[in-house]
């Protein structure tokens, strides 16, 4: 079939790619140039793994092609939106660019189904007055994105027109989605669908730290509890993790979005409101931990050593990430050095642009060397490996905190560490 992507972001790029590898006839288009001409030779602007790959081979089978050119989409039976909504600073989104893509798609194919992929507050896709509307929210993962576009877990489908949902559906054909988990419905409720399913998983983490911070005070520890509560069938043991605090471009935009959109409904959502607050607040308690490790061995720790800045590891997206938020109270009284595989070039965009100046590290043991406290904050492959032997012999005080909990406390604490890990409250 012959689809068109307008926008070439995270999601337009795997979706355009995926529909290529599906055997598509794709046209992806994008405003800036920059961008389509990278495309057009094969190179990803984004860091995805697996991605470039895809797409140098579909450019070259030539099943996938860039422009930014509308006019390059008048033959496309199905047009995906997928362009930002970034948040405005009441919470809203700004719909601005899916409205231009959508006036612009009227002009050119009014009769294509135009497929609303981008997370639009419920209602959107309808007020767009377009002849064939339709919504299909996308549930990618950063960094394992293709895999979860090509193995999805369920197709949301919203249509006004089941022949359209259809041929939508028809689209993903090849990946064998069983029946019972592909739903068509309206438009608006697929929008929400998308909104309810990040706040949940948002909500999950959010429970599990407040859980977490109980067993501090109990004596209990919270992997424990997790894995308890996980084996669950109806819980679930996926999205327990406690730690610093969740990250990235969406469940805090989506779940102030959907609160917005509440709020407007004449509706008070107390739930997400907590779910936002002790997420911010869990951030803050990584610095607590830290301050009273400085308290029990009674010294004034002044060099902090931060270990993970992207919002999750294998990723270079700093969006809302924990450990921005840590660096940026931190910063008001101590001297930190952060490492990261590969986030530290966007952090110090981010930082640079607050005035916020803080040292860079090339690898871990220079960024442990002569600190008063390391600060695990992701959870990186090369960051599990490190044996603890290596905190207590480059820290000039070995205290770790493991805002992750990827060590193991009684291991720590046998190697001499002045081990303090989220939720963990065992004497
Ligand atoms: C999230 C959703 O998981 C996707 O389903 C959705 O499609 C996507 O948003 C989106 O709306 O586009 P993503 O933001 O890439 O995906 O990242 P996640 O893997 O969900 O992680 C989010 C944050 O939660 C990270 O900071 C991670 O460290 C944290 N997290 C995750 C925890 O703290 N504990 C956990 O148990 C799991």
């Amino acid at each position: 079939m012959k689809v068109g992507i307008v926008g070439t972001g995270y999601v337009g790029l795997v979706t355009g790619t995926c529909f290529a590898e599906l055997g598509h006839d794709v046209t992806c288009l994008d405003v800036v140039m920059e961008k389509v001409n990278k495309i057009n030779k094969g190179i990803t602007p984004i860091y995805e793994p697996g991605l470039e790959e895809l797409l140098k081979k579909n450019i070259r089978e030539k099943r996938l092609f860039a422009t930014s050119n509308y006019g390059d989409l008048k033959d496309a039976e199905i047009i995906f939106i997928c362009v930002g909504t970034p948040p405005k600073p009441t919470g809203e989104s700004d719909l601005s660019y899916v409205r231009r893509a959508a006036e612009q798609i009227k002009e050119t194919n009014p009769d294509a189904i135009v497929v609303v992929k981008s997370t639009v507050p419920p209602g959107t896709t309808l007020s767009l007055n377009l002849k064939n509307p339709a919504m299909n929210p996308e549930f990618l993962k950063e960094g394992v994105a293709v895999e979860d576009f090509m193995k999805p877990d369920r197709l949301v489908v919203g249509a006004l027109k089941k022949e359209n949902a259809e041929k939508v559906l028809k689209l993903y054909e090849k990946l064998k989605v069983p029946q019972d988990r592909q739903i068509v419905t309206d438009p608006t409720t697929a929008e929400l669908i998308k909104y309810a399913s990040n706040a949940f998983l948002a909500a999950k983490i959010s429970f599990i730290n407040e859980m977490a911070n109980i067993c501090e005070r109990i004596g209990a520890d919270v992997k424990v509890v997790a894995k308890g509560m996980g084996l669950d069938s109806r819980i679930g043991e996926r999205f327990l993790n406690a730690g610093a605090g969740w990250g990235g471009s969406c469940f805090g935009k989506d779940v102030k979005a959907i609160m917005h959109t509440a709020i407007e409904a004449n509706y008070e959502p107390k739930i997400l409101e907590s779910v936002i607050e002790v997420n911010y607040n869990q951030a803050l308690h990584v610095i607590a931990l830290m301050e009273r490790a400085f308290e029990e061995r009674k010294i004034k720790g002044k060099r902090i050593a931060i270990l993970g800045l992207a919002f999750k590891p294998d990723t270079d997206d700093v969006r809302d990430a924990a450990a921005l938020r840590i660096i940026r109270e931190l910063a008001k009284e101590y001297e930190i050095t952060a490492h990261d595989p590969i986030a530290i070039e966007n952090t110090k965009k981010e930082l640079e642009r607050d005035g916020i100046r803080i040292h860079y590290s090339r690898n871990w043991e220079e960024c442990l060397k002569n600190k008063d406290a390391c600060l695990l904050i992701t959870e990186w492959k090369e960051y599990r490996e490190i044996p603890l032997k290596r905190f207590k012999e480059l820290l000039a005080h070995p205290i770790l905190i493991d805002g992750r909990r990827i060590y193991s406390p009684e291991e720590a604490k046998k190697r001499g560490i002045h081990y303090k890990g989220v939720g963990y409250g065992k004497k």
